[in-house]
Parts: C-alpha cells; structure tokens; sequence
C-alpha cells in the first residue's frame, strides 16, 4: 500500500514529535521566547550559599558523583535536615551565608573576588501548581557549568556562562514550600567556551534572573515576527506551539499597523507567517518605534513589544531600512564598574546604554558574549544598534568535536533568545582567533549556522590582521565568509606610539563594509601629563585622535566601536599603579569620571552625525 505525500509528511511530523518528546525528559527543554511577557514568578533575593572548592556536596570520598549513587542521596542538594542527633550531616543552607542573585559571587564577598571552583547556592519559595498548566524554572545565565536540583531531585545540568536555558518541572513542584538548589562551577578548561585565556574577570555564580514560568498546558512556545530580508513590505516568521493540541486557529494583531493576520498551525503545532505591511515606522535609533504584538491562540495569548527595521550591506555600505548608516559606536563589557561585578539589572544596564547614547553612539558592541535579553531590550527601546557575539575567543580548541558542539549551542541559544529584537543587527562568531586550517574550519561552520537559522542580519567576526613595514594587512581568510570587514587593531598602543602611528596604511583584501571592532589605549582617570606619556589622560585622548585620522582614510569606513566605554576587571592587568587588576582602556573610570578621550570620541561622532545625515 502506497502512503500519499501528505499521509508521508504527517507521519514524519509524528515521529520527529514522539523524538522530541522522549529527549525532553532527559534534558532541558527548547527555551521559551519572551520569558517576561510570560506569567512568572521571580526567585531572585538572597540565596543561602556553600563555598565547596573540592566538590564535597557532588562526590563522596571515592569520588564518584553522590546524584548518580543508588540511593541518590547524600549531596548538598537534598538539604535534609538532621533528623536526628546520631546522623552525621557536614552541611547546612540555613545557618550559611546568602548573597545577591542575581549577581556573580566574586562582587559580594572578600573571599570570593578571585575564587573559581564550586558554590552551592539554595533558594526556598512557595508555588500552587494548576493541573491544567506547565512550569518552567528559567535561568537567565549561571558562570559558567550549572547542575540543577529541585526539591532533591536532580533536573539537568548546562554549560556555557552567558546564555539562558530551563528545565520543565511541570508535575514536580510541591503545593506550598519548595527549594532549589544549583552547583554553579566557574572553572577554566581549554575545551570550554570561552577557553582558560581571557581578558575580562571570571564573575562566577547565578549572574541573571531565575524565573518560574506558568504556561497553558498548550502555549505559544516560539515565534519569530520580523521583517522579511531585505523587505519592507513584509514580515516573515513563524509560529509555534507545543502541548497537545497543537492544531490551532492563531491570530497575529499589530494594531498600531493595522495588521491582524490569522494562521493554522499543523501537527507539530507550527505555522509559517508572510503578512502584508501597509503603513509602519521602521526603527531606528533616532526614532525607535516598538509595536505591541499580540499573538492569540484557542488556549494562549502572548504579547511582545517589536521593532520593525532592515539591515544589510551594498557594496561598503551598509543600510538600515534602505538608508545608509554609519555606526557610531563603543564596545562594552556586562560589568557595572561601580560595583565592580555583572550588571545586575535595569538600572545597571541603562545606566551604560545612557553613557553611550551620551557620547552620541548609535551601536553597541556587547562584548565578547551574549549580554543579557534586559540589556538587549533595553537597546530596542533606547535606540542603539547592537552587535551581539559569542565567546569563541583567542585560543580556542579548534579541533575538538565536543567544544565546537559547545560553541555551536551558545550561538544558537543566543539567537533563538534574541532573533525579534531590532536591535540586534550583527551576530558576531568570534574574536581575534589566531590563523589556522582547524581555526577557519570551526569558525567558517558557525558562520554557516548563523546563516541558516538567521537569513535577516549581518554575520562578522573580530578578524585577524598582520604588519608589514608601516602597512596593516587585512587578509584573514574568513572575511570572505562575512559580511563585514571588522578588526581589533591597536596602532599607538600595543605597536608604535602616538608620535609614529599615522604611518600606518591599510590593506585591505574584501570590498566591503569596514566596521573596526576595536582601537584604544589604557589611561588611568585623573592622571594628566603629555601626550607622549603612556597611561596619561593627554596620550590616550592624542591616541583618539590619531585614529581618526587613520582610519578615516579608509573608503570603506562604516562605523567603530573603540576599546572601550569604561574601565573594567581584567586578572590580566597587574601593574600595581596604573591597572591594580583593572583595564584602564575605559572613557570612563571605574568611578564614573569621563575621561578627556570620552569628549574627543563625542565631537568625532557629532560630525560624523552631520556628515551621514
Ligand atoms: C583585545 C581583546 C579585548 C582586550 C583588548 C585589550 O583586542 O579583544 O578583549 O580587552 O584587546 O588588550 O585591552
């Protein structure tokens, strides 16, 4: 008997969902989009915690792991209480210290500042599930390796320290008290994403928001609502639903637009979305327009606040909603210098995106790692274009399955979590990875991936450059790849000085947009001489200067975002005087003091305001 195409196609469709829901139970699920705009309880406050350097609550004495033993018992996570004066418990989340989550642990106590290892951290909270819903406990990211556990029983475990992930805990919430408990582990290792080697400080812990979701037992699970590549007459996207009935009737309302769209979703509970745009205000940072989006099944209904805009290149042009742009801009790290530690919320965050918009920038570079989804809104409502990035930095190992695997699944999971924000305009695969066959390989399969889960934004990367004589080389193989040229070069700074380094030409290979992803030079606020005297206030402002000069003379210049907006924790940067652990690249200081180099850049991009009106 011959199965018809369509009888062929459901039968597919069943098995891929009998798949996903085997694996489900295993692991954690697929990420919800807009995690806020769900129902959700906040279990932010303050965690109880146990410093564990040598892993005491995971392995026993043989180390073997205690939540892979028989009885499963005997692990800092099942939080018993001593029942009775003969039982032998080493440990107790009561009488521990509690600190800030979010907020990486380094920030919050002494002995912590440069601790890498273990903490246990325990957070008790009260739920009432419905039998007719689902729950999902989200974490917005844990530094680096997290193991789960609720109410003693383990959920899963994740790595990677900057990308959101969620365990399904429908049917294993108590009615009343609950607690959970994560192993947060922020060791270093070659294989891992990013490897042992980086210049930024390693903030361990629960560093964004954990969140219990409530969703209809069928809910709108993912969607994507943006503007069709390079159109703006339509938007393209998707629908998605998971639960049983996955055969719904889902309605797509932009009422500001005029639009209201209704789709039918199939077996697997998706359904593709091409609608019309009559009449929209296309974002942009000067006017960032937002869009409440209402999207309503039979048993769900969501909403999402979404800019509509365009963005790709033409030559060495590059174009938002048709227009040429120049991208005034600064890079960043996810640090409050003020504290110092991981910004910890909204007011952390608009507080950097504030300076920025300051200085007059119209970009952001949120280096070298995804930042968090708040910091990316707060960008689409702020009006600043975003170039987001993944921590494939320096050294990586190139030629190791399970670290490219790594890599592969950080790039995903962030453009899964951020694929609706406007911001957004550049995913980036890396930064400054040194030359090498498995090096072009391993970055040319990211790019590929980028690629075919987002058809509607620039790919780049921070590529590699080499001297020769007063010449700067631009020829690294994978900018062939890539839709901008973008490089970190530090001419007056780590080569040559300020008196020599308007010698320097470019040579550049590809006829394409040129955004340079990093220039600067370190200067400790407040420390004034001349402009010869490295670490002066006088030599890095000289230093700004120069490399407009520089760099203006190259006919593709598109934009930059300079080393950086403010001063922030390296372990890389000893001298006791001028860095005291601290990367004084800043245009501000670790106080808030501007820098003279904050107005130079200010007055350079004012112009370039005018020039590319
Ligand atoms: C490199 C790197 C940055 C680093 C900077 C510096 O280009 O990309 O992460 O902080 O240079 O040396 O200050």
């Amino acid at each position: 008997m011959m199965l018809s195409n369509k009888s062929l196609k459901n039968l597919l469709s069943l098995f891929v969902i009998l798949l996903t829901i085997n694996s489900a139970a295993y692991c954690q699920s697929s990420l919800l989009q807009n995690i806020y705009g769900r129902n959700i309880q906040s279990l932010n406050g303050r965690w109880n915690y146990i410093i564990d350097p040598y892993e005491m609550g995971y392995y026993d004495y043989r180390h073997m792991p205690f939540d892979q033993s028989p009885s499963g018992k005997g692990g800092f996570y099942d939080d018993r209480k001593q029942k009775d004066k003969g039982e032998l418990i080493e440990y107790n989340f009561d009488l521990s210290p509690n600190m800030k989550v979010p907020g990486d642990w380094n920030s919050q106590s002494q002995r912590l500042e440069l601790y890498e290892g273990t903490i246990w951290l325990r957070q008790k909270f009260n739920a009432a599930p419905q039998s007719d819903k689902k729950y999902f406990l989200y974490f917005g990211a844990v530094n680096y390796e997290a193991h789960v556990y609720l109410n003693g029983k383990k959920l899963g475990m994740h790595k990677g320290g900057f990308t959101p992930f969620q365990f399904d805990v429908t049917g294993k919430l108590n009615k009343g008290e609950n607690f959970v408990v994560v192993k947060a582990d922020n060791k270093r290792f070659p294989d891992e994403i990013p490897t042992v080697n980086t210049d930024w400080w390693n903030y361990g812990g629960i560093t964004r928001d954990v969140l219990l979701a409530e969703v209809p037992a069928t809910h709108i699970a993912d969607y994507k609502i943006q503007l069709a590549k390079n159109s703006l007459t339509r938007i393209e996207g998707f629908i998605q639903l998971e639960g049983a009935q996955k055969l719904q009737s889902v309605t797509i309302n932009i009422p500001e637009a005029g639009i209201k769209q209704t789709v039918t979703t199939d077996i697997s509970g998706r359904a593709a979305i091409s609608i019309p745009v009559k009449k929209m205000t296309y974002w942009t940072p000067e006017a960032p327009k937002l869009y409440s989006v209402e999207i309503t099944g039979a048993t769900d209904k969501i909403t999402d606040r979404i800019g509509f805009r365009t963005i790709e290149t033409r030559g060495q042009d590059i174009l938002l909603n048709g227009k040429s742009i120049f991208l005034r801009g600064i890079s960043m790290h996810d640090e409050n210098p003020l504290i110092p530690g991981r910004l910890r919320g909204q007011g952390d965050m608009r507080m950097m995106l504030q300076w920025a918009k300051e200085m007059s920038c119209n970009y952001v570079r949120l280096a070298h790692y995804p930042h968090s989804e708040e910091m990316v809104r707060l960008a689409d409502e702020m009006g600043l274009l975003v170039w987001a990035e993944v921590p494939v930095y320096w050294t990586i190992s190139w030629q190791n399955a399970e670290t490219y695997n790594n890599a592969e699944k950080q790039l995903s999971d962030l453009m899964i979590r951020d694929k609706n924000r406007s911001s957004v305009i550049v995913w980036s695969v890396g930064n400054e990875t040194p030359l090498s066959d498995p090096r072009l390989l391993f970055m040319s399969k990211l790019v590929a991936k980028a690629r075919s889960l987002d058809d509607t934004r620039l790919v780049a990367a921070a590529l590699e450059i080499h001297r020769e004589g007063n010449s700067v080389i631009v020829n690294d193989p994978l900018g062939e790849k890539l839709d901008l040229v973008s490089f970190n070069e530090y001419a007056g700074w780590y080569w040559s000085n300020t008196k020599d380094m308007l010698n320097y030409k470019f040579n550049i290979k590809y006829d394409k947009p040129v955004v340079i992803t990093e220039f600067g030079a370190d200067a400790l606020a407040g420390y004034h001489a001349d402009d010869e005297t490295r670490w002066s206030e006088e030599y890095q402002e000289l230093l700004y200067k120069n490399q407009f000069k520089m760099l203006t003379a190259i006919g593709g210049l598109r934009g930059m975002t300079p080393w950086i907006l403010v001063d922030f924790r390296s372990p890389r940067r000893q001298h006791p005087y001028f860095q005291d652990f601290w990367n004084r690249k800043g245009l501000i200081s670790e106080t808030g003091k501007k820098k003279k180099a904050f107005y130079t850049l200010k007055s350079f991009y004012d112009e370039m305001q005018t020039k590319y009106k």
